[in-house]
């Protein structure tokens, strides 16, 4: 276990994150469960890989607490939103769940300059890298799904979907 100390502010932040990334698993699983009762499979497929992600994501910080001898603390979820109008509408709400996350993601980073915690900073380095390949895969999905306007473009889009959007989102 590391000796480094932690501020109490650095904590409350990273364990605020941590939760946040399982909160964005959970809706992703939500997104995914809605694109699958719909038959786009393609979608389906591409935000069930995402819920897992935001899981390691949030474990990349579980982690780097235990190593610092803190527990984290798991909260309660919020029930995440099932209740779509469209595959747009599902696109938008991945697009502004990640807008969110990398708010929070910088207050994390914040915390960490204000309290001079160079380990806890170095680690949301590779998460504001990383928000910028999910803002990038959720801007062109939401373009990609404006685009088709009828649906045998959806169907053709959902085919491919997740062949687009591999070079934005490799993590
Ligand atoms: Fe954990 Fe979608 O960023």
């Amino acid at each position: 276990m590391s000796k480094i100390a932690i501020a109490p502010t650095v904590i409350q932040e990273l364990n605020r994150q941590l939760n946040h990334e399982l909160g964005a698993a959970h809706a992703y699983q939500a997104l995914s469960i809605w694109c699958a009762v719909r038959n786009f499979t393609g979608f389906a497929s591409f935000f069930a890989k995402q819920a897992g992600e935001e899981r390691e994501h949030a474990g990349k910080i579980i982690d780097h607490l235990v190593d610092r001898g803190v527990t984290p603390e798991l909260a309660a979820l919020p029930a995440p939103r099932q209740n779509l109008a469209s595959l747009l509408d599902a696109a938008l709400q991945a697009q502004a769940m990640e807008e969110a996350n990398t708010r929070g993601i910088n207050a994390v980073f914040e915390a960490a300059l204000a309290a001079k915690d160079y380990p806890a900073q170095v680690l949301m380095h590779w998460f504001i890298n990383e928000q910028v390949e999910e803002e990038a895969w959720c801007a062109e999905m939401v373009d990609r799904v404006k685009a088709a306007s009828c649906a045998g473009s959806l169907s053709d889009l959902d085919r491919h979907i997740e062949r687009h959007l591999a070079d934005d989102e490799k993590a």
